[in-house]
């Protein structure tokens, strides 16, 4: 590749991230006349309820779709048990989703429709694909149970219509239960009407949440106590750079501006340290994906933690 087709995508890639800021900079007034015409002026009166709404409206109709498109090809195979130190692989390295499974922060359900396959029977909106992924290995080819029931853990009210449809939509009434709070209060009966126990959980999966939940040390180790001795934590999260101190210094400059356009998402966090520090696990196979050159300033790690 010559210099000057490198320098112009590492020109392109740094300013990638502002154009994203943009984006969702260009939804708020669709987001605030949308208020207005429905008559929700409290919404508009709560800087944490308008966010929720600006959020919604940026990603579930402009953002997300993108992103479910060009992570898929990595977070698809990741919930196959087919990547190893950050990379997608041909044969699976480890075990399926399944059992009782935690989806944090599902949003508006872009990755429901990735839960059919591994659902003990075979799940409605089966695929040659999902044929494919059972004589592979998966859950329910292997004899093992397959899903047996998602919790999406989904606070933000905003999103859950979206996300009631694509439960609609892959089938999965019976199956995918969503739970209408933070991951803090998950047992706390209080607050809705349900309850995770802890040691209950089979797989957590999280997926570009992790950057956006509070107190992200406490409450990942909270999360931890859910999962079963066993159980699988599937990762697909941005995290800080660590690659070089001029790409962390430029990440923390986008970070002024990031989380309030952004619902709140923070860019620099230490997601992966504070996930192997959220308890003893059996074993860590994470990385970053290859595809990401030196100058992302919104670095991933990919892979599964098992209890
Ligand atoms: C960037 S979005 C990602 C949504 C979805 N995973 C996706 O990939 O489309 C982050 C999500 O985390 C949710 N979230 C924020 N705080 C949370 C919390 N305390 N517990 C669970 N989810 C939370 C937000 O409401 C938002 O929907």
């Amino acid at each position: 590749m010559s210099l000057l087709t490198r320098t112009t995508d590492a020109f392109w890639g740094l300013l990638d991230p502002w154009l994203f800021l943009g984006i969702s900079l260009s939804c708020l007034p669709r987001t605030v006349l949308a208020l207005f015409r429905k008559g929700r002026y409290a919404v508009l009166l709560s800087p944490r309820a308008l966010q929720d709404a600006w959020f919604h409206e940026f990603w579930g109709s402009r953002a997300g779709p993108g992103i479910r498109a060009n992570a898929g090809e990595r977070v698809v195979p990741l919930l196959e048990g087919r990547c190893t130190g950050g990379s997608v692989v041909a044969e699976p390295m480890g075990p399926p989703v399944s059992g009782v499974v935690l989806e944090v922060g599902a949003g508006s359900g872009l990755w429901v429709d990735v839960f059919p396959k591994f659902v003990g029977d075979g799940g409605a909106g089966g695929s040659d694909g999902d044929a494919d992924v059972r004589r592979r290995g998966g859950a329910a080819a292997s004899g093992s149970a397959g899903i047996t029931r998602v919790y999406g853990v989904e606070p933000n009210r905003d999103q859950h219509p979206g996300l009631r449809k694509a439960v609609e939509r892959a089938g999965l009434e019976d199956v995918y239960r969503i739970v209408p709070v933070g991951i803090e209060d998950l047992d706390d009966g209080s607050k809705w009407d349900g309850r995770v126990e802890k040691g209950s959980v089979d797989c957590i999966v999280s997926i570009l949440c992790l950057c956006s939940i509070p107190e992200p040390e406490k409450n990942i180790r909270e999360l931890y106590g859910y999962l079963k001795k066993g159980g699988r934590w599937y990762v697909y999260e941005h995290v800080r750079c660590e690659y070089s101190w001029y790409m962390r210094l430029y990440q923390r400059l986008l970070n002024v501006f990031w989380p309030h356009f952004i619902g709140g998402c923070l860019l620099c966090r230490q997601t992966e340290k504070t996930l192997r520090e959220a308890g003893p696990w059996e074993k860590i196979d994470v990385g970053q994906p290859p595809i990401e050159p030196w100058y992302h300033a919104v670095p991933h790690i990919l892979g599964v933690f098992t209890k």
